[in-house]
């Protein structure tokens, strides 16, 4: 078989591992040929091809990024995207796609498999986790352990200071990274978009502490909104995209902590650090056992579907699971992240 793969959408550590799996796999044991394809969909769609051998990906698995590079596109957006798909297919003569992506990629990726009707595989990431029906995406553990690193060091610079530090972490729709690496590295107050949250609650809980303790540690996700109501007159966060824009809501929230406590208030936007460097041990094997499950499912003549862990195994499920839906943080977790 001659199978194209592509990585689609934010990169994130973890990309090459699963990259590189693919191609031994497939040509270790099932003598397939692999096709990389530049920069997303846009690479499928302007026929940007370039073949990849098991030389090729030898020593990616520790590299951070991703070997084929990446773009926010979708093909059933573009003018003609569909018909180009349809062309590099033929043109490559392939037998399906391996896709690497988040929610936007994935979708994409059940599209294209049923509007012209070619096996596609997808396998996600993300480090937003925010992808329903796997427990988890390739690079959030990366960006988590980025993270509770840097809630980490805060807390002795906050500490020598008499400072609340303030720092905002990535997840656009759900707060996966401002909850595990705000529990991780005991962050004082957690803020995500799951809970909407009351700044004079906030400021009062801060006030609190600090009769028995000089510092606070805040974490921030950046898709974290006031709740409707509440007491609060900061501008939007959020850009004509509807995405948040980066160091917004973190920069808000401290000033109107400092000006509601008193307390020096400082702000820490981590922003794409959480997505760049060495994958970790986990991101590692995640995408390494994905990689594996996408090839082996393609050549046992599977589509429409992708990759997911789901407990201790990786199994099957169809792009419908995912597609147009959020992996929130769940109840339990944001309980933990309410404050201890
Ligand atoms: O989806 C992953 C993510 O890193 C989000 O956490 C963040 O909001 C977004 O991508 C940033 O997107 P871009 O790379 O387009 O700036």
């Amino acid at each position: 078989m001659r199978i194209g793969i592509l990585t689609g959408g934010g990169d994130c550590p973890g990309l090459n591992a699963a990259i590189r799996a693919v191609v031994k796999r497939g040509a270790a044991e099932h003598g397939c040929s692999i096709v990389g394809f530049r920069n997303g969909w846009q690479g499928v769609i302007d026929g940007d091809a370039v073949p990849l051998t098991r030389d090729d990906v030898s020593g990616i698995l520790v590299h951070g990024g991703t070997m084929l590079g990446t773009a926010r596109c979708h093909p059933h957006k573009v003018e003609g995207g569909m018909e180009a798909v349809k062309d590099t297919f033929d043109h490559e003569k392939l037998d399906g796609f391996i896709c690497i992506g988040g929610d936007g990629t994935l979708k994409a990726a059940g599209k294209v498999s049923k509007a012209l009707n070619v096996p596609v595989i997808g396998i996600p990431k993300t480090i937003d986790n925010d992808v329903v029906g796997t427990d988890a995406a390739i690079g959030f553990d990366t960006a988590v352990t980025v993270a509770t690193e840097a809630i980490d060091r805060l807390h002795s610079t906050a500490e020598s200071h008499n400072r609340v530090m303030v720092v905002e972490l990535m997840g656009r729709h759900s707060g996966w990274i401002a909850v595990t690496a705000g529990v991780a590295g005991g962050a004082d107050i957690i803020l995500a978009p799951e809970e909407p949250f009351d700044i004079n609650k906030i400021a009062k809980r801060i006030k609190h502490r600090h009769r028995y303790k000089n510092f606070s540690i805040v974490a921030v996700a950046e898709g974290a909104v006031p709740a409707e109501g509440s007491d609060w007159d900061g501008e939007s966060t959020i850009n004509a995209r509807g995405n948040p824009i980066a160091g917004s809501i973190g920069a808000q929230v401290t000033h109107a902590i400092e000006d509601a406590t008193g307390f020096a208030t400082r702000l820490t936007v981590l922003g794409y650090t959480q997505r760049g460097g060495v994958p970790t041990a986990a991101d590692r094997l995640l995408g390494t056992r994905m990689g594996v499950a996408a090839i082996d499912a393609m050549v046992a003549g599977e589509t429409d579907k992708f990759t997911a862990l789901q407990g201790e195994h990786i199994v099957l499920e169809p792009f419908s699971t995912m597609s147009g839906k959020t992996k929130w943080v769940p109840e339990e977790m944001l309980e933990a992240a309410r404050g201890l």
